[in-house]
């Protein structure tokens, strides 16, 4: 545990399961070396409490501004408000790779990204600006995944599938190649896509069909 203030800042966004999860990737990046020592903390709107799992909390109101910042919080609409609340403070959005995950060199991660363990990104996969993807999901040749999103634990994107910004693919999902997840849509868990999912829906099921609009935006009610 790295909590030493005089080193340079790194908020982990969010304290819940994905943030105590994303804690233990920035520390093992930092145990391993593939990232320099920081102060790692908690950052969140209204503190309860000094720590959480030994990890300081600060508010956002307090943080400093010129600080790191990883996003972790699993609601994709709540990710890019809290992305453009980020940025517009100063802190710099900033991405992190499990030490045990699979990244080709020819996979290209933008800012802000978290590459939990055991996941694997192929070859041209491109994954956009503030996206989560989670334990043992594979992220296939060529896929792009928009800003935002959130793939789930062992998910399989096919080669050259798309997924859409703000959009969240639930745990164990297939997506066969070539197909495109829209823009605000929820796939819901274990469902299988053979064909294109539109925007703002939520889908469901083997094969997986849209089952009503993604009104409130919302995947954990
Ligand atoms: C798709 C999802 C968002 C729907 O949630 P919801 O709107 O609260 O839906 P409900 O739980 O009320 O279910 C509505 C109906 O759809 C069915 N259903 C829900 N999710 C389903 C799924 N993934 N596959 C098949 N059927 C599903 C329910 O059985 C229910 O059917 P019924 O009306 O016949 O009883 C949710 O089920 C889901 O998959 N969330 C993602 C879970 C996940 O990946 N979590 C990762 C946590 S770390």
């Amino acid at each position: 545990m790295i909590t030493d203030v005089s080193l340079p800042a790194w908020y982990i966004y969010g304290a819940g399961g994905l943030g105590l999860e994303t804690m233990d990737i920035l520390t093992s990046c930092i145990n391993s070396g593939t990232v320099p020592p920081h102060a790692c903390s908690f950052l969140v709107d209204n503190p309860e409490g000094k720590t959480v799992n030994g990890y300081p909390l600060v508010s956002f109101t307090e943080c400093d501004p010129t600080a790191k910042v990883t996003i972790a919080v699993g609601e994709p609409e709540i990710r890019s408000q809290l992305a453009e609340k980020c940025l517009a403070k100063g802190l710099v959005l900033s991405t992190l790779v499990s030490p045990h995950a699979y990244v080709s060199d020819s996979a290209v991660l933008d800012e802000g990204v978290v590459i939990a363990p055991f996941v694997s990104v192929q070859a041209s996969a491109k994954i956009s600006r503030n996206v989560a993807v989670n334990t043992q999901a594979i992220v296939g040749h060529h896929v792009t995944v928009s800003e935002h999103a959130v793939i789930s634990s062992q998910v399989n994107l096919g080669g050259a599938s798309a997924v859409g910004a703000k959009s969240y693919v639930g745990m164990g999902v297939l997506v066969r190649e070539l197909l495109t997840i829209g823009e605000s849509s929820i796939v819901g868990m274990g469902s299988v896509v053979h064909r294109d999912i539109p925007d703002g829906v939520i889908a469901i099921g083997n094969p997986a069909r849209p089952a009503k609009r993604n009104e409130n935006k919302r995947v954990f009610s």
